[in-house]
């Protein structure tokens, strides 16, 4: 899809993945709906111009998710591209992790995609036309030491947009799926645990800015395909994965302990 002069919008999008997101769609050409629970308002001020709005949103409850949707149709017409970016992090061991940690994740990186699809698809599916994009991880394909909800979370993230590209590619429904490791971003620096993202990552490759994956996901876009992968050796790690799983979960044992040893 050529970004230009469509209408976009972009979830999580106050900070971070998000913010670069929405830089990288108004750069080639894109209207760019910014919502977050906080700081879309600055950071849509930072891109300027008349092309771009921030919205505050809360895309936790699916009531979140229908003001978005009916607000961004508002604010520049039927929406082209809707990218469901927003998450937590959020959540370590069974002992450690309460149940309201456990719906939140739930809530923002997993039902928060069905809720958006479920407002946008109608319109999309009369027109034969849009675009759903998601921000998983490489989580999702594999999993995330130390997160339990993270792991399951984002494993459901990439189920739901593989699910729409089966079930409505042949309508005209674009689908494409974020998955990368580390990014430079808040999330990655939350907190001093031994299995924080950041210690994690630290052990696990490098780590990308948010910039450069957005410049990769817009290409992507242009190209219609499915998943953006930043950090190419995650294609190897899902094939190693299936192909011998046993060796596969030692692996991640193993990274595990190095992690825990800082
Ligand atoms: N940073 C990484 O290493 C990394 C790696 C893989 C995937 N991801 C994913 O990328 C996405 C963006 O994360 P980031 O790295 O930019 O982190 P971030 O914490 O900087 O940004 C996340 C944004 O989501 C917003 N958000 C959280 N809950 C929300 C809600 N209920 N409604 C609306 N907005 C909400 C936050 O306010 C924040 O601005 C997330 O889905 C994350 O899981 C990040």
């Amino acid at each position: 899809m050529d970004l230009q002069g469509k209408n976009t919008v972009v979830t999580g999008a106050g900070r971070g993945i998000g913010a670069a997101l929405a830089r990288a769609f108004h750069a080639r050409g894109a209207n760019v709906v910014l919502a977050d629970v906080a700081g879309a308002a600055d950071a849509a001020a930072a891109i300027g111009g008349d092309r771009v709005i921030g919205i505050v949103a809360d895309v936790s409850t699916e009531e979140g998710n229908r003001q978005l949707v009916e607000q961004s149709r508002d604010a520049f017409g039927p929406i082209d591209l809707f990218f469901a970016n927003a998450g937590v992090g959020n959540g370590t061991t069974l002992a450690d992790t309460t149940e309201d940690v456990w719906n939140t994740a739930f809530d923002v990186n997993v039902h928060a995609h069905r809720w958006a699809a479920k407002y946008l698809m109608p319109e999309w599916l009369e027109r034969g036309d849009g675009y759903f994009c998601s921000t998983a991880s490489a989580a999702g394909l594999l999993a995330q030491i130390g997160s339990g909800p993270y792991t399951m979370t984002k494993r459901a993230a990439v189920a739901f947009a593989e699910w729409m590209s089966i079930t409505y590619g042949d309508a005209g429904i674009k689908v494409t799926c974020l998955c990368p490791q580390g990014v430079n971003t808040e999330m990655l620096h939350g907190g001093d645990d031994p299995i924080s993202g950041n210690n994690v990552v630290k052990v696990a490759g490098a780590v990308l800015e948010p910039d450069d994956v957005a410049e990769q996901v817009a290409d992507t876009i242009e190209a219609e395909t499915f998943f953006v992968l930043p950090h190419p050796e995650v294609a190897d790690f899902m094939q190693f994965k299936a192909t011998d799983p046993d060796r596969w979960l030692g692996g991640m044992r193993k990274l595990q302990r190095r992690v825990q040893q800082g």
